[in-house]
């Protein structure tokens, strides 16, 4: 079965082919990164407008990529939600109008369900059950994965996502956005010294996260003085740390707690070099094992919808053939039935 994926949830285009037999065929990204930074964030009615012009050559690309013809389609998979609704509207209405066209069925499917599931892509996949620690920009999950729509909530954010809060703390130093790969880069420079920050919910005893209280802190040691470049690293590197420190204790104090080996770390801060290293270190000589996507995956991209929509046909789940589509901006992760 070839699945063909949409990703148009917030700021990156993305359209993969993943046959159930072969694998990922083909798949590209285009990331609006550039026409928003100016304003500082993602605009959007840009957004939207820019994925209209992106999706139909993405498609003709991951086409000739992957050498079929788009007739060989046998299922179309698009981001249903959560996201920005009109950036979801274009890759809805686009996978709906096309697989009317093509005369085969269209999947609604979670954004974070294909993030959590993409690590299953990598050549060294997780098996089921395991502990998934979904950071992004919007969410910070733990969650108990017993299957393809089982997943057990077993916490989450209080406020910030980890993402946001990289992002929100990147302007407080002066950095563009995205903030989270550009103050990971600067944190790089850094190293300890300085500053120390608080470890927010560390000993909570539960799995929740909060982390808007690190982003004021880092807020007062910026107001307190103007700082050097060689400070700004310190605190850079500090507010990592403090991120991972807890981020890393509460994804193995619920491998405990679920009496799982197997972590997967997935969505845009698991490109966290840092973050990674951490949790490796950790469960080294522990018999436990840390899974993350490829790096190109860890980000929104369309090879995660098209295997999420692929893992749902295959368990049975019911697309819309009518060329009707939904879509649902917000939509938490726990609401989704199994398949
Ligand atoms: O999963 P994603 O691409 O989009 C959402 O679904 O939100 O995640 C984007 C988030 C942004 O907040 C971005 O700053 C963060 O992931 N991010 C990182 C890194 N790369 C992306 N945060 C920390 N370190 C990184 N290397
Ligand atoms: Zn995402």
């Amino acid at each position: 079965m070839l699945v063909l994926g949409i990703e148009s949830s917030c700021d990156e285009t993305g359209v993969a082919l993943y046959d159930t037999e072969r694998g990922l065929l083909g798949h590209a990204v285009h990331t609006q990164v550039a026409m928003h930074e100016e304003y500082g964030g993602v605009v959007p009615e840009l957004a939207s407008r820019d994925h209209i012009r992106r999706l139909v050559p993405l498609l003709r690309g991951v086409l000739a990529q992957a050498g079929v013809e788009k007739t060989a389609i046998d299922a179309i998979a698009y981001t249903a939600g959560p996201g920005l609704a009109g950036a979801l509207l274009v890759g809805a209405s686009f996978a709906a109008a096309l697989a009317k066209a093509l005369g085969v069925p269209a999947l609604p499917v979670h954004h974070l369900e294909g993030h959590l599931l993409s690590p299953l892509l990598s050549r060294a996949a997780p098996v089921f059950p395991f502990v998934a620690l979904l950071v992004s920009g919007g969410h910070t999950q733990l969650m108990c994965v017993a299957a393809v729509g089982a997943y057990e909530l077993l916490g989450e954010s209080l406020d910030d996502a980890a993402g946001e809060a990289f992002d929100k703390t990147a302007k407080l130093l002066g950095l563009g956005y995205p903030g989270g790969p550009a103050l990971a880069a600067l944190a790089a420079r850094g190293g300890t010294g300085g500053f120390r920050l608080p470890r927010p919910m560390l000993n909570s005893g539960d799995f929740a996260f909060s982390f808007s209280g690190l982003k004021t802190a880092v807020l007062t040691a910026v107001r307190e003085r103007t700082l050097t470049e060689i400070e700004k690293a310190a605190l850079a590197w500090e507010f990592q740390e403090a991120v991972t420190d807890v981020l890393a204790a509460k994804s193995f104090a619920a491998l405990t707690y679920c009496g799982l080996k197997q972590l997967v770390v997935a969505g845009g801060v698991g490109a966290n070099r840092r973050l990674r290293e951490r949790l490796d270190q950790l469960a080294a000589g522990k018999g436990l094992r840390v899974f993350y996507p490829e790096l190109e995956l860890c980000t929104d991209n369309g090879a995660m919808i098209a295997f999420c929509g692929a893992q749902r046909l295959l368990a049975g789940a019911h697309a819309v053939g009518s060329g009707a589509f939904a879509i649902r901006p917000r939509w938490p992760l726990h609401e989704l039935s199994g398949a």
